[in-house]
């Protein structure tokens, strides 16, 4: 856009700063998101403007704002301040307890407090307002991240009517029978339709997405310019798949520390080098089929006993939004379930397997994903699943299957080459593992190549130059118009 910086709000901070031993170090958080922006801003050199949830965020801060990447910075990062209560309501409560799993067609898991949603209205005003301060020159750019922010864009165009203003959902989006289940559907999609752009991963979220605004309001939806209309305003809906900065994936995989990780984690755990290792990495979510996935691999040993010792499923994952009964009760159920395969075969020198959430450097997750021979991806719905494209890039020596479940949005990218599965068919995710396990070397070699070079093409920066490329001609046109 003209060179224009633009400024990124989304709720999850690149950086953040915490206290270990009483000295301030800079973590990561996880999750795809951030993951995927970071390499984007450092390139563009916008703002961004996010969160403060470290603990140590207002020690290092100044003015609110930090440059970042803290070892050699190139872009701001701006806070925004929350208290306690607002981080219950907004981000425990209305975010991640009735837009995610609504967004994930969960409706009973759904629930919708008033004072929850009158939280989630007072942030997003807090948003907008960081997000207008932060952006100069005549037509700024803004553009919001994700379900946090469903009435921030409404918010920011009442304070500056001319602002190109862009959103990425990067949750799936459900059906307009779904979506009618949220008392509030009427206001989010008034903060929606704020956007000159709005973005999903998926031609389908965006149907989806025409779909309820043509169901739930008298708005004028033009199937074939995929846009609606409002007054003199529209706003175009167009899918953009996220990639990964797979480069830099490769890059880490083909390190030492990525190889010594491998070594290490394996020889540690008992696994002879003879042994096939099966991956799964994962946030501690109920959507992403984990239970579902233990069962399919109990039911593997238990139908293949020969197997058995044979085959050591590794699973990684990432503690998650933990104040909420519903992620607790999915770490617990895991960490059962582990536990019940373990004791159910493991044997003196072989355990089935290994759990762990230790944090992992970059370069020892791409260790992780080069060594293992397969990799398990069994969402219930994904908006797109970045596992499976690291996974991908990590894959140097072409030599691993991915298994990959038809409801991440990612199928229909990767679909042709990794093994698709129903993630609740237990049998069926049990004989895709038998496939990886047995596929000739050929198939193998050929697969991951077209996995990887679809996943090194369609990277995070081409995601970027669509988004970009589309919102200048999407811009031209309300010019040419005005
Ligand atoms: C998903 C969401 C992101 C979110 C990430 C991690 O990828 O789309 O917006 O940041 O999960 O979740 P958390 O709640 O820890 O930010």
């Amino acid at each position: 856009l003209d060179g224009r910086s633009p400024v990124v709000i989304s709720n999850r901070q690149p950086y953040s700063h915490e206290y270990e031993d009483e000295e301030v170090v800079v973590n990561r958080p996880a999750g795809g998101l951030t993951a995927a922006l970071d390499p984007v801003m450092q390139t563009v050199e916008g703002t961004w403007v996010a969160w403060g949830s470290g603990e140590a965020d207002r020690v290092v801060a100044d003015d609110d704002v930090v440059p970042v990447p803290p070892d050699d910075p190139s872009y701001d990062l701006r806070r925004v301040w929350l208290d306690e209560d607002q981080v219950d309501g907004y981000y425990y409560g209305y975010s991640n307890q009735a837009l995610w799993p609504l967004s994930h067609s969960d409706t009973t898991r759904a629930t919708y407090s008033q004072s929850d949603w009158e939280c989630y209205r007072q942030v997003n005003e807090l948003f907008a307002e960081a997000a207008v301060e932060e952006s100069d020159g005549e037509t700024p750019v803004l553009w919001f991240q994700d379900y946090h922010f469903g009435l921030a864009p409404r918010m920011a165009r009442d304070r500056l009517d001319d602002a190109f203003i862009m959103q990425f959902w990067h949750l799936p989006w459900p059906g307009w029978d779904v979506f009618r289940a949220c008392p509030q559907a009427d206001e989010l999609l008034d903060g929606l339709l704020a956007n000159d752009m709005l973005g999903f991963h998926t031609e389908a979220y965006c149907q989806h997405f025409l779909d309820t605004v043509a169901a739930l309001t008298d708005l004028d939806v033009d199937r074939e310019s995929r846009s609606v209309r409002h007054g003199d305003r529209r706003t175009y809906v167009r899918p953009f798949g996220i990639g990964i900065d797979a480069a830099s994936q490769a890059e880490a995989a083909a390190t030492e520390e990525a190889e010594e990780f491998w070594e290490t984690f394996t020889s540690g755990h008992g696994i002879d080098e003879d042994q096939r290792v099966a991956v799964g990495v994962d946030r501690l979510d109920y959507t992403k089929g984990l239970v579902e996935r233990l069962e399919a691999l109990e039911h593997f040993w238990e139908t293949r006993p020969e197997w058995r010792g044979e085959l050591t499923y590794v699973q990684k994952g990432a503690e998650s939004r933990s104040r909420i009964p519903a992620y607790r009760k999915i770490q617990e159920r895991v960490e059962a379930k582990v536990a019940d395969v373990n004791a159910r075969f493991g044997t003196t020198d072989w355990q089935p397997i290994v759990y762990t959430t230790e944090m992992l450097s970059e370069e020892e997750l791409a260790g992780l994903y080069r060594g293992a021979d397969l990799c398990l991806v069994t969402s219930l719905r994904d908006g797109m699943n970045l596992v499976s494209k690291e996974f991908a890039a990590a894959q140097l020596d072409e030599d691993g299957v991915l298994v990959l479940s038809e409801l991440a949005g990612s199928s229909g990218e990767l679909g042709e080459d990794a093994l698709l599965v129903h993630p609740s068919d237990t049998p069926g995710v049990a004989d895709a593992i038998e496939s990886a396990l047995t596929m000739p070397d050929d198939e193998r070699a050929e697969r991951m190549r077209a996995l990887r070079e679809q996943v090194l093409d369609a990277d995070v920066f081409d995601w970027i130059a669509r988004q970009f490329w589309t919102a200048e001609r999407i811009e031209g046109a309300r010019n040419q118009q005005e």
